[in-house]
């Protein structure tokens, strides 16, 4: 579909084809000591939006700036909405689901933006795309790469979690750890583009980041019967995600498919909560060493926050912040009476949505439809079951040893 962007600050907009990363005038006023401006938001004629309104089913396909050839070379999206009736029973809302984008090809929900970025960058005419990542964008990155052929160049910080940069080395991606933070990385990948070029595919510095992303609210509309849920909980670090989701929806409600925007919930830890403190303070400013065991959402200076907020606002939201032994406690809740393996940064939005029980049924009632994102698989971060959950001895290999086992 024809597009164009807009800036997230100043409001300019830019009608062109071109790649572009982020509006040239407010982004020179980034210095760190506030969050990013400049982030630009894809924009499409109502018109264009308004034509999909007669199609029987609609995907993240009739929305999307780019398209996607061979989606079947690396298929994202379609995942499984599942329902938790065990905990639904307990909790006394019914028509709660857990999104398991977990189920995605590299196992995280970043498989949606790294979608759209190989359409980008065919389009284009590029064939290497470089980046910066703690783990799950870079895993999803290289992993389309080696479903397209694509050079694939990733920026780490050195101590980035082994299990996840095991996968960007398996996919075959030129791996470059830093001695430096994630913003480190994240220069460096600037500069690497700017000599070497490509696309940078910079969660937010690149915009259809953020507008893949969106693909999650298309798929829900259709899985929940063509219409929004009431609710959305999302576990939030940069806020790309977050404004992804919103993003989703804002464009089905341009389209007239829908006639309001569900509330979308930005869940984060306490330990790394700038995004959820400038919502509360209306200050957009970093937080200084952020501390979380949810690896992927300790962020001190959110790349997207500063759209995250304006869409807490606009969606009529609020956040939530959980500690991180309720994350690590809705891990084990959701794995042990759901079936439902998942990530430490996943398990923060079931940990938000578990303390918000109550609140939920005041403002949006008990038969509210709410969705509960979850955006990487458990496998990723085996660690974090250390200390935690042990593997019993093993018995003796007899008859014997089996029935003293179970007490007889
Ligand atoms: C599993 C998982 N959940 C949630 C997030 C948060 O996304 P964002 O940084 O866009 O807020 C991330 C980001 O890396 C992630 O990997």
């Amino acid at each position: 579909m024809k597009f164009s962007y807009v800036c997230n600050d100043c409001g300019r907009e830019y009608r062109t084809d071109d790649i572009m990363y982020q509006c040239p005038h407010c982004s020179k006023e980034n210095d760190g000591t506030h969050f990013p401006k400049g982030n630009l938001r894809v924009i499409y004629d109502k018109q264009d939006l308004e034509r999909l309104k007669e199609k029987e089913h609609v995907t993240c396909y009739d929305f999307f700036p780019y398209e996607i050839p061979n989606h079947d070379a690396y298929p994202v999206g379609n995942t499984p909405l599942a329902r938790p009736v065990r905990l639904n029973r307990e909790s006394g809302l019914k028509n709660t689901y857990c999104k398991l984008d977990s189920a995605l090809p590299s196992g995280s929900f970043k498989d949606r933006a790294s979608q759209l970025i190989v359409g980008q960058a065919l389009a284009h005419g590029q064939t290497r795309i470089a980046l910066a990542s703690t783990g799950n964008a870079g895993a999803a990155m290289s992993c389309a790469g080696a479903a397209y052929g694509l050079e694939i160049v990733l920026f780490v910080p050195k101590t980035a979690p082994i299990n996840k940069l095991m996968q960007s080395v398996l996919y075959n991606a030129t791996v470059v750890p830093v001695d430096g933070t994630y913003d480190d990385a994240f220069e460096r990948s600037i500069e690497y583009t700017e000599a070497f070029g490509g696309i940078n595919r910079n969660t937010a510095y690149n915009p259809m980041t953020i507008e893949g992303k969106k693909s999650v609210s298309i798929e829900l509309f259709e899985q929940l019967g063509r219409k929004a849920p009431d609710a959305v909980y999302v576990a939030v670090g940069d806020g790309c995600i977050y404004a992804g989701v919103c993003k989703g929806f804002y464009d089905l409600l341009q389209a007239g498919l829908i006639s309001k925007m569900p509330k979308v919930i930005c869940a984060q830890s306490t330990g790394s909560n700038a995004i959820s403190q400038a919502f509360l303070t209306s200050r957009k400013v970093p937080m200084e060493n952020p501390t979380t065991r949810a690896d992927s959402i300790s962020v001190g200076l959110p790349a997207n926050g500063s759209m995250a907020v304006d869409y807490i606002r606009e969606t009529e939201a609020w956040a939530t912040e959980v500690t991180d032994q309720e994350i690590l406690d809705a891990q084990l809740q959701l794995t042990s009476k759901a079936g439902i393996f998942v990530e430490p940064a996943a398990a923060c939005a079931w940990a938000a949505y578990a303390k918000d029980l109550d609140k939920i049924k005041k403002e949006l009632g008990e038969d509210a439809c709410v969705v509960v994102l979850l955006t990487g698989t458990g496998f990723k971060d085996m660690a974090a079951f250390d200390g935690r959950v042990s593997i019993p001895p093993a018995i003796e290999n007899s008859k014997a040893a089996v029935l003293r086992r179970f007490g007889r």
